[in-house]
């Protein structure tokens, strides 16, 4: 798929007052500087479309981004960032909870976790909430670049044995993705096109 455009429509912290319309959209969930926001900007090769941050806590809002004007990416708010006071990581997490079981629109969420970890709680748990609340995931490897191939793939196979020790049956749909070169930018637009696709205009 061909990005032909790209553009911010709007930033809240309410579920009610995101755009109406009957688009599908795509959410970008994990910690906070997994690289959530950057991801958006390397998929539609806009350098600044979504706020990113070397410090975690960046984005702290829903926003929603059009995409070729008939489908959402939408950069959501870090889970797991120790230094956001306790009020506000509730109201976050309040949120983003609302946010995931009420917006019909959207089609899959993806949860982005960085590559170069081992597998944490946090992540895992956030995959089960999602799943015990049937909302279709998959998941995105982020900053692949910063591990050598072999390290990558022990990585990978590692994380998919914990998916298979846990809950899972089968390992969710997984994207293994760089910012900085682009890796796995097709095969992810692919994925967001077959889904496009397969929905036929149905939703609207
Ligand atoms: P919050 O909005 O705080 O939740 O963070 P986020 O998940 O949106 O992360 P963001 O995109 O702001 O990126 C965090 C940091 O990681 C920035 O310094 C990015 O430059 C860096 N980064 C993100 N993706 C990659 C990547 O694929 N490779 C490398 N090397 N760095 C990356
Ligand atoms: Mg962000």
């Amino acid at each position: 798929m061909k990005i032909n455009s790209a553009e911010f429509v709007i930033s809240n912290q309410d579920v009610s007052k995101c755009p109406t319309n009957r688009l599908p959209e795509y959410a970008f969930i994990g910690r906070s500087n997994v690289g959530k926001s950057s991801l958006i900007n390397m998929i539609t090769d806009y350098k600044n479309l979504a706020k990113t941050s070397g410090r975690p806590g960046k984005t702290q809002l829903i926003n929603h981004f059009l995409i070729n004007k008939n489908w959402y990416l939408v950069d959501l708010p870090g889970y797991g960032y120790a230094r956001v006071s306790k009020s506000s990581k509730a109201k976050f997490q309040k949120f983003i909870t609302k946010y995931f079981e009420q917006r019909e629109q959207l089609v899959c969420g993806f949860v982005l976790v960085d590559v170069r970890h081992e597998p944490q709680k946090i992540d895992l748990e956030f995959m089960e909430y999602l799943g015990e609340s049937g909302i279709p995931f998959s998941i995105i490897f982020t900053k692949a670049d910063k591990l050598k191939p072999n390290a990558l793939d022990r990585n990978i196979d590692l994380y998919k044995q914990v998916l298979l020790n846990g809950i899972w049956e089968e390992v969710p749909p997984y994207f293994v993705t760089s910012s900085s070169n682009k890796m796995g930018r097709d095969e992810l637009l692919a994925y967001i096109d077959g889904i496009n696709q397969s929905m036929n205009n149905d939703f609207k």
